[in-house]
């Protein structure tokens, strides 16, 4: 069997309150999934790492968190920025160049490559969003999001068929490992997505917001 990644990109949502509530929710549900071969990544806002972090631990839950972005700068004097070694206390994973920051915040090719190299340089792992296979991927790359502009928060996702030769021809020219499907992802169609064979797992945005769409997205997976 196949190791799936179910990621949670959270945007900017969720206050303290509410995070501690969506993880009381999940702690149950969680329990059944820890046997499988499911990796679930959580991507909170960077003010939730430092308190999810400490929930986590003291709860032994079986989750994993993520950032939704990094610095492309080390420590320093770069107002408003968060490293990657301030971010390796907290997140194993890192998503860089979301079609979000690209678009509201000018992100560029480069800039992602520059991410990527101080994500891996603090032995954190990059999640990077691409659009489609001729995105540029950056050299070290290993966990690559295949997200489709039109699929993004608007409830059409892309097809399982496309989906699967976008996926498989980013495995063959990259040499990628695992290729994730991201845009509208949901309970009901999740399982459409995760039985193809060149797809590793899925990152969800609005259904990871709500604790028991996200668990139903893990059973269903
Ligand atoms: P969505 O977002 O699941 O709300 O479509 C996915 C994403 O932007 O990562």
């Amino acid at each position: 069997m196949k190791k799936l990644y179910i990621v949670a990109n959270w945007k900017a949502n969720k206050t303290g309150q509410e995070a501690t509530t969506w993880l009381q929710h999940m702690a149950n549900g969680l329990w059944r999934m820890a046997k499988n071969e499911i990796e679930v990544i959580v991507c909170p806002p960077f003010t939730l790492l430092s308190p999810m972090s400490f929930y986590i631990k003291q709860h032994n839950l079986p989750l994993i968190l993520g950032s939704q972005d990094v610095s492309p700068f080390g420590m320093g004097a770069y107002t408003g920025e968060v490293t990657a070694e301030q971010l390796k206390e907290f997140v194993d994973y890192v998503i860089i160049g979301h079609s979000e920051r690209r678009a509201h915040f000018h992100e560029t090719d480069e800039m992602i490559a520059r991410k990527v190299g101080k994500t891996k340089g603090y032995g954190l792992i990059p999640i990077i969003c691409v659009q489609g296979s001729d995105t540029p991927i950056p050299a070290g790359a290993e966990v690559i999001a295949y997200e489709p502009g039109f699929a993004i928060g608007s409830g059409n996702p892309d097809t399982p068929e496309n989906a699967e030769k976008v996926a498989r021809t980013i495995k063959e020219r990259y040499h990628i490992p695992s290729v994730l499907y991201g845009g509208s992802v949901s309970g009901e169609n999740v399982n459409s997505f995760t039985a193809i064979p060149n797809i590793d797992g899925v990152l969800v945005g609005g259904a990871s917001l709500d604790a028991s769409s996200f668990m139903k997205i893990m059973e269903n997976a």
